[in-house]
């Protein structure tokens, strides 16, 4: 079944499953795990400056075949590139990939005093054609608030952990009012939780796993799930989201495991 796209600010199209590169920097773990998501219909790839392994999914991209416009290339620019040389590493990422473009590029963290004058030079890259579409990640609805009201391109997107435990429905509201694409990194947790009685009973009715409960949650909350796995059969099922959907009752069952649990950086102190 053909993923479907949702519609960004900027009138572009971002496919709404792609596949969570972190912690996935073996050389081979991560070329196998994009041939594998290429071969079961994957097109849409998130990596990350810090990730490292922009090189390896660059060569697995080119030894695949598949025409560059037919793939979504994220990457991400390191905290520790949020300064001066911010362009300078870009294209670095840029040799790494193996490509002239990227199709998503992300301020990967809303760090206090660079995150201002980081996005001026995020402008600059998307004017000179290297970035498609530019946005940041873990930014928190005053970090959107302030970027909103000094940018002159405004973000397309908004990465953040996000998954049943942790619904962040505020964020989502302001980013769906203020038309940013919310996509979901660890959209099961990290593996943490996958053994809830609710999510099991759920998975059960719909002859589904629970990974994949927890990742057509972030699709009926409108939002880009990216779940990582370097597992052949897991990244092929975690596709297989699209042939059902989950009705109110499992919703309303479903909002009540929201416990505002973190398995990642917390952005919500970051002034
Ligand atoms: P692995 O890479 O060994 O398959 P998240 O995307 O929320 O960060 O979660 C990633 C973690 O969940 C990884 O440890 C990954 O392990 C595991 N995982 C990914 N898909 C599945 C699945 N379908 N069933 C069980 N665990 C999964």
């Amino acid at each position: 079944m053909a993923v479907p796209s949702l519609k960004m600010n900027d009138g572009r199209e971002i496919p709404q499953i792609g596949l969570g590169l972190w912690l996935n920097n073996d050389d081979q773990a991560c070329r196998d795990s994009v041939k594998w998501a290429l071969e079961v219909g994957y097109r849409h790839f998130d990596s990350a400056q810090a990730y490292e392994n922009e090189q390896f999914l660059g060569e697995a991209i080119k030894q695949s075949g598949i025409k560059r416009e037919e793939v979504f290339i994220t990457t991400k620019i390191r905290t520790s590139n949020m300064g001066l040389e911010l362009t300078e590493s870009f294209d670095e990422s840029l040799k790494k990939l193996q490509m002239d473009y990227v199709d998503l590029l992300l301020l990967h963290f809303p760090v206090t005093v660079e995150r201002r004058p980081a996005w001026y030079r995020m402008e600059e890259i998307f004017n000179a054609g290297k970035a498609e579409t530019i946005g940041v990640s873990n930014y928190t609805v005053t970090h959107l608030e302030e970027l909103l009201r000094e940018s002159k391109i405004k973000p397309a997107v908004n990465q953040v952990e996000l998954h049943v435990y942790l619904q962040q429905p505020e964020l989502l509201e302001y980013c769906r009012k203020n038309n940013i694409v919310v996509e979901a990194y660890s959209p099961l947790a990290h593996g943490r939780r996958l053994e809830d009685p609710v999510l099991a009973k759920i998975a059960k009715k719909h002859g589904k796993s629970i990974a994949q409960i927890m990742i057509r949650w972030c699709i009926e909350a409108g939002t880009v799930p990216l779940p990582k796995s370097a597992h052949k059969e897991r990244i092929k099922q975690n596709l297989e989201v699209l042939d059902f959907s989950l009705d109110k009752q499992d919703m309303s069952e479903l909002t009540k495991l929201d416990e505002d649990f973190r398995t990642c950086w917390d952005p919500t102190h970051v002034t």
